[in-house]
């Protein structure tokens, strides 16, 4: 029986076991401030704001980021309730991010969970934010969603801060078995995009381009890295300097062929996160695939998945798009677990910002 289900058996001698349990998730480690209610692992709201406020940077500015997230999380957190037709006296407990991200986003969101549920008397739940897109697998929208993973399973985490393949054995046991040594596969994107003239985030705009482009017009270098680690700093390199020197020779060169670089710059990305994930799962001899995180978004990533499913034999699980950037609806799926589990935390808790899941 999983530990989670035997612990739930257990505390339910202790507790009304037939009470529902409202789980609110708060999610603010980077640059969107998010809230979600779940009713017995059921999602009934999650409301996300956004903040346009960096597109004119060309990044995140974490000094504004906070304050977004200031002005943001009580009307984000009070719609979420309303769209879920929850009263606050209604919730069992309260699960936030507590790391990894930007020290002063993730403040905001930890003040503001210790506040709430310091005044209404319920358990903090601390979630791992990397363990969260994990888990976003599990969300359900309704009582008879069952399209969750199987465990074990392996999961390509790929998002703008990291690049990762976790062996996923339990919702509470989960194993780092590869990552990127430098940059991560959305940090790549988002610079060669910059490099390249276009807006912020990067993401989305050269998967729109890659789309109309031929993703074999250039090779970029890729890494030579062992095991089931990945290197993405060698390739932002070569398309800089590729650049550099094709537009030396035409001025106009990125304006005429921007679909070709974004194919191929996707095309040389996604070749090298699927053969480490390949890689790894021929190893483990695991055919239970799944993917998750910011880049998960990606067109040709998905492609990828569903290419490597017929060719290996893989049951892949790839992300609702809502589910893939950053949102609470994880948070509190991965709270709920950890409620099952009475996994609770004290208000001594601060957030951390660089902690991976290991
Ligand atoms: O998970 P996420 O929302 O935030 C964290 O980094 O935690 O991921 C954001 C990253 C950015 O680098 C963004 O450019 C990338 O995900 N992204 C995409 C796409 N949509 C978002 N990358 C490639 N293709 C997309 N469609």
């Amino acid at each position: 029986m999983p530990r989670f289900m035997r612990t739930a058996m257990e505390w339910g001698t202790l507790t009304d076991m037939d009470k529902d349990i409202y789980i609110l998730g708060i999610e603010s480690s980077c640059d969107d401030t998010s809230a979600a209610v779940l009713r017995n692992g059921v999602l009934l709201s999650n409301v996300t704001a956004s903040q346009a406020v960096h597109e004119a940077y060309g990044g995140v500015v974490p000094e504004l980021a906070s304050r977004a997230h200031q002005q943001n999380i009580v009307p984000v957190v009070d719609q979420a309730l309303k769209q879920a037709g929850v009263e606050r006296s209604q919730l069992s407990a309260i699960a936030f991010t507590r790391g990894p991200g930007l020290m002063g986003s993730l403040l905001v969101g930890v003040s503001f969970a210790k506040g709430l549920a310091a005044s209404l008397g319920i358990p903090m739940i601390e979630v791992n934010h990397l363990q969260g897109h994990v888990l976003a697998h599990f969300i359900k929208e309704n009582e008879e969603d069952d399209h969750a993973p199987r465990f074990p399973f392996l999961c390509l985490l790929v998002s703008g801060g990291n690049s990762q393949i976790i062996l996923v054995r339990a919702y509470n046991d989960m194993e780092v078995i590869g990552q990127t040594i430098d940059d991560a596969a959305g940090e790549a994107i988002d610079k060669c995009s910059k490099v390249m003239g276009q807006g912020y985030p990067g993401g989305p705009i050269i998967d729109r381009l890659a789309r109309q482009g031929n993703p074999n017009a250039y090779t970029f270098a890729k890494p030579n890295i062992k095991d089931y680690d990945y290197s993405f700093s060698g390739l932002k390199t070569s398309f800089l300097y590729n650049l550099r020197d094709w537009v030396k020779e035409d001025p106009d060169f990125i304006e005429h062929h921007k679909e070709d670089l974004a194919a191929s710059l996707e095309k040389t990305i996604v070749d090298i996160l699927m053969k480490k994930l390949r890689l790894a799962a021929r190893d483990l001899k695991i055919r239970h695939v799944a993917v998750a995180g910011g880049v998960s978004a990606n067109n040709g990533l998905r492609n990828a998945f569903h290419e490597y499913a017929q060719k290996y034999h893989w049951k892949i699980y790839i992300p609702k798009f809502s589910f893939t950037t950053d949102n609470a609806a994880m948070i509190a799926i991965t709270g709920y677990y950890k409620y099952l589990d009475q996994d609770f935390c004290g208000m001594e808790k601060p957030a951390y910002s660089r902690v991976s899941m290991q």
